[in-house]
Parts: structure tokens; sequence; C-alpha cells
């Protein structure tokens, strides 16, 4: 057995490698800023900065329309009504789940998928088939738009790695795949990212959102820019606003530790996405994993059962149900650990535990200090309100998650810090394909 000190040294290692105190984190807003405006002016960055060819909705927009969300690991299709007054129904809606094969194989059957199962979903919606519907289709992933309804993909994220797509247009990969199901009566009006689709649902109802975030499989945000700070739009106007996709996913300048790195190595794009891996609800639980397999080797706990921990055996949900679990046993722990043939102590309960606080409260504080970074970009000194949409699973399930964020922002900003709020944008990215159509329609 471990004395009680190699262990409480053991913790306080590694919370000092998980550490993000205010320090780092305006050094990161500091990087953050500079790297904003190299994206901005095109030069090389590890933000993106794609511009979404389209600005906030007004409040009139109405209507019904098509909002195609194709995220993570769903596919949404979603008839959504505009009503007017900032007003969305949504009619209906199916999800898919986008089998793993279908996200690794070729790009042509990736699209097939997604315009079957729209085919599947108007079909029972013979009015569509008289009617033209406008369509939108957000499209969770670094697309370089040239127009609204125009963009070809960056690279894939997320686990995805479906062939033969990356450089191409996905607009025209998704029209092939319509026209091939019949689908003559539809028409592509717009294609957003998801940060995008949910920032508009929510500013078709909130004059005051000018970003939108998502914390799930994967992050992202986007925010409100002045187009005359835009350097790759071929025509901006000095009084317009346009949509930027950060793409912060791929920020390069918070510190990794050695489990970042391991994660990094075990991932399908290593070298990309640094920030995402850090943060992300495909890869948190992956760092915790390396962490519990770095502390078996260390003989802090769970004898030598490191084989028992290999890749997927851990999931993020499982992270938020033991972070969740208040019996005195731990009892969630306990479960999982047994179903992977470990008998476990409680004190060994009461470490993974711990792991898992660690991990997902560094995620949360970077978070804050992203969603700052972004904020004080656009107003310094923060002098106006600013109402953020947030949307994704671990933002919405994962205990504490939104509640770190909250405090990390308190500590940044003070009192200055009620100038943020976070909003809740559950269906934001559908519903946000569907206004993103709407405003198509309307500039037409
Ligand atoms: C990944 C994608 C990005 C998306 C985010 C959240 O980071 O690259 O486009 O917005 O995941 O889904």
């Amino acid at each position: 057995m471990p004395t009680d000190k190699y262990v409480d040294n053991t913790l306080k290692e590694l919370r000092k490698s998980f550490a993000a105190t205010s320090a780092d984190l305006w050094m990161m807003i500091s990087c953050f800023h500079d790297e904003m405006r190299h994206g901005l002016s095109g030069e090389s960055s590890s933000l993106k900065m794609l511009p979404a060819y389209i600005d906030c909705p007004g409040r009139q927009e109405k209507g019904t329309y098509l909002g195609i969300d194709m995220g993570g690991t769903n596919l949404r299709v979603l008839l959504v009504r505009l009503q007017g007054d900032g007003k969305t129904v949504i009619e209906d809606s199916k999800q898919y789940k986008i089998p793993r094969k279908v996200a690794m194989g070729e790009g042509k059957d990736l699209f097939d998928f997604v315009a079957k199962a729209i085919c599947e979903f108007v079909g029972e919606y013979p009015i569509t088939h008289q009617n033209k519907i406008p369509l939108g289709f957000t499209f969770s992933f670094p697309v370089k738009q040239t127009a609204l309804n125009r963009g070809t993909l960056v690279e894939w994220t997320k686990g995805f790695a479906a062939g033969d797509v990356v450089g191409r247009d996905v607009v025209e990969f998704l029209n092939g795949s319509l026209q091939r199901c019949s689908l003559k009566n539809l028409r592509l009006a717009a294609l957003t990212n998801d940060t995008v689709g949910t920032m508009l649902a929510k500013a078709y109802g909130s004059s005051d959102c000018d970003m939108g975030v998502i914390f799930g499989t994967g992050t992202n945000a986007c925010y409100r820019e002045q187009e005359k700070r835009i350097a790759r739009l071929m025509h901006s106007d000095a009084g317009k606003r346009m949509i930027v996709n950060i793409e912060w996913g791929n920020f390069k300048h918070f510190p990794a530790n050695k489990y970042d790195r391991k994660v990094d190595k075990g991932s399908n794009n290593p070298g990309v996405q640094q920030l995402e891996k850090m943060i992300s609800g495909l890869y948190l639980c992956e760092i915790t994993r390396h962490v519990v397999r770095d502390l078996i080797g260390k003989g802090i706990f769970l004898n030598d059962h490191v084989a028992k921990f290999r890749k997927g055996k851990l999931s993020t949900e499982d992270m938020a149900a033991f972070e969740r679990d208040r019996s005195p046993e731990l009892k969630k722990v306990g479960i999982f650990l047994t179903e992977q043939g470990i008998e476990s102590s409680l004190e060994e309960r009461k470490i993974i535990k711990q792991i898992c606080r660690i991990v997902s409260r560094r995620a949360a504080r970077i978070s804050g200090a992203a969603i700052s970074a972004v904020i004080i970009w656009m107003d310094p000194e923060l002098r106006q309100d600013h109402t953020v949409a947030v949307d994704g699973t671990l933002y919405a399930k994962y205990p504490q998650f939104r509640q770190n964020i909250i405090k990390t922002l308190q500590q940044l900003h003070g009192a200055k810090s009620n100038r943020i709020k976070l909003s809740d944008a559950r269906d934001g990215s559908g519903v946000g394909a569907a206004v993103a159509a709407a405003v198509a329609v309307e500039a037409n």
C-alpha cells in the first residue's frame, strides 16, 4: 500500500500539471487576441477565422424551412417554422446516428447517408414535394466559405475521416446526393457551422446575442465582426458586420501537459485541435484514462490493472456520472470498475472521482477564458451586455461545467462579468440552419 503522504503528493503534482491559474488564463487571452488578429488579416494562425457570409437576422423572417444538422455523432433533420417576432417552432424532427463506418468511409457515401435521411423525413410531408422548400445545412466542421451556400472543407475534426471531401465543396457534395435521391424540390440555401447556427437561432429572438459557442463532442465559437477587419473578404462594407467562425478548437497556445501530448499522439489528427483536445467531450475521457494509467503505474492505486484501461473503455458520460455520484460508497464508480473486472476500495474510487474533477475543471476554466477573450476582443472595457448562445452536451449535461465557466468569468472580470450572459441554446444549431435559410431567401 502506498503511504498517504505519497498519494497526497502525487495528487498535488497532478493538480499542478492541470492548473489553469488566472495568470495562465490572461496569458492565453493575450495570445488568443494575437492569433485572432493574424487569422483575420489572412496571416498564418492557429485560429482559422472563417467568414460565414451571414450576419445576425432581424426578428421579422417568417416561413417554413428544413434544417439539417450534421454534428459529431448524430444527424438531425428538422422542419422549422419561423413565426416572426423572434419566435420559432420545431414542427417535427428526426435524429439519425451516423455509423462510424460511414464517418470513416467515402465522402459520397457520407453525403448519400445525409440525403437518404432527408428523403425519408420529407417523404412524410407530401407538401414539401410540391413546394420548393429552402434548406439550411449546419455542417459542424471547418469550412472555408466563399458565399453563404458555397464552401470547401478545410479538414475533418472530431474523429471524422471520410475520404475525398477535404478541399472540396460540401454543398456540391450534398446537392449531388440530393439529386441521386430525386429530391429536386429541395434547394440548399445556406451552409453554416454549428456555432453560427446556434448564434443565429438565439439572435433571431435576442438582439444582443453576438457570440455562439459549442461545448460538445468538439468545441468552437463564432462572433460578430466588423467586415472591414476581415481582410480575406473581396468586398467589405465599412458599416456592415459578419459572423466569423473562429475554429478555436485549433488554438495552440495553452501549455499542454504530458497527458495532453499522449491524447494528441493517439488521436487520428495529431498536431491539430490542441484546445479541443483539452476541453471537449470526445477527449476528456482520454485525458482521464491516461492519468489513471499513469497513477496506476506510480503505484498509487488499483494494483497493476493498467491493461484494463484500454482506449474506449471510459467515456466522458461515465466521468459525468462519477462526478454526479454523491452516494457515500461512490456506487457509480464502483460499478464501472467492477465491469472492468477491478475490485476497488472507497479510497480508490475517491481518487478516480478527483481525477475527473481535475480534468473537467481545467476544461471549464480554459473554456471561460476563451469566451472572455472573444468578448473583450469585441468590447475591451465590457461596456455593453453580451448574450452568448451556448449549446452542446458537455455544457448541458456535465456537472458543474457551466458553473465553473461562470466562476472563471467572475474571477477574470469581477462585477463586470454580469455583462456576459451565457444563454442555453438547445437545438440551436438545427434551428439556426433554418434561420440561415430564411436569411438567404430574404436576401434574394
Ligand atoms: C470541431 C469543428 C468545428 C465545430 C466544433 C463543435 O471543432 O472543427 O467546426 O464547430 O467541432 O462541433
